[in-house]
């Protein structure tokens, strides 16, 4: 019976059978139990050693089942994790993210470089007033300017904005000098699309009014936010240019350091000192809303840029309508960093 427990205990291949063999052999009515049981019945001089031998037979048995326990419920508990473990080396589901915009990611970078500069940033109507739009920045009706800048009119009289020069007024208006603003937003121009035009695009407008504010302090702005987008090594340049709404104007380039190798002049926007035709129309507008008149001798500046120019070299994309076909191929690009 020995060898026979003994086995059938190394041999049990799970927990339910070594209970059932435990049962069998040293249960309450198990075989070594009974063997027990019926030693009363033999003569006092077999009794002690029969006694001893069934005895040693029992503490065999049920050290066999102590450790056949243990192997068992280890390799239980083993079997039992390998189930429920995690591959961690897996690839995982690919969720549909959303990223930012080039040209949200142009825009931060250059309010950052404003707002380090003390500018404050503002938003203005995108459906604007012919006479913010044009009359107030110094740009009359009959005036060739109108042309560079073919307007969507709106049945009501009214304009979709072609540049976000209007809020230069807008602010002016509203707030009295001195001031430093950026203003970011979306305008409108009517005319044929292809590679490097839209009919919508977006501009980044400056305006500084104080006393005394010069076209140096202009120049080392531009170039404050040129080495903020291209480094301490960044190089700005102006030529002259007419805008109606400054005097004198200019427009501005930045040198652009590609690491790719396509170096090159980066022409960025216009700009110029506040023509004091506009801080007329300005005093103006407010007086007529009863405001005092604060802006006649005052000096300012103004610049506007287009983001779109600089997302085109920065992330390398050759046509400006990529930016609002928004084909998921091409967005789908500008994941993950900001
Ligand atoms: N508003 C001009 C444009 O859209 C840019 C500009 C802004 C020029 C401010 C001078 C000063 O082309």
């Amino acid at each position: 019976m020995r060898e026979e427990a003994l086995q059938a205990i190394q041999e049990a291949p799970d927990l339910d059978t070594l209970q059932a063999v435990k049962t069998r052999y040293v249960g309450k009515s198990g075989l070594v139990t009974k063997e027990l049981g019926s030693l009363g019945k033999l003569p006092p001089e077999e009794r002690k050693s029969r006694g001893a031998e069934i005895n040693a037979l029992r503490q065999a048995i049920d050290a066999a089942l102590t450790e056949r326990e243990a192997v068992l419920k280890r390799a239980a508990l083993d079997a039992k994790l390998a189930s429920e473990a995690i591959d961690v080396t897996l690839p995982g589901l690919s969720l549909p993210a959303g990223g930012l915009h080039p040209i949200s990611r142009v825009y931060d970078d250059l309010i950052r470089i404003y707002e380090r500069m003390g500018y404050a940033v503002v938003e203005g109507p995108e459906v604007e007033d012919e006479h913010y739009n044009f009359e107030a920045l110094n740009v009359p009706w009959y005036h060739p300017a109108r042309d560079l800048q073919d307007t969507f009119w709106l049945e009501d009289g009214r304009l979709l904005r072609t540049h976000t020069s209007p809020m230069q007024v807008r602010y002016m208006v509203d707030h009295e000098p001195p001031l430093k603003i950026v203003v970011r937003g979306k305008v409108y121009r009517y005319e044929a699309t292809d590679a490097t035009h839209e009919s919508m695009f977006h501009q980044l407008e400056g305006l500084v009014v104080g006393d005394g504010i010069s076209m140096a302090d202009l120049k080392g702005t531009i170039a404050e936010m040129a080495r903020g987008l291209y480094g301490p090594s960044a190089k700005v340049r102006f030529q002259p240019s007419y805008y109606p709404f400054v005097e004198p104007g200019a427009d501005f380039a930045v040198w652009w350091d590609n690491p790719r190798g396509e170096s090159k002049w980066l022409e960025l926007g216009g700009c110029g000192m506040v023509h004091p035709n506009v801080f007329k129309a300005v005093d103006d507008l407010r007086e007529q809303q009863g405001k005092p008149r604060v802006y006649e001798g005052k000096t300012g500046f103004a610049f506007g840029l287009g983001p779109e120019r600089i997302a085109m070299l920065k992330y390398g994309i050759p046509d400006i309508r990529y930016f609002y076909a928004n084909d998921p191929r091409v967005i789908g690009q500008f994941r993950g960093e900001l």
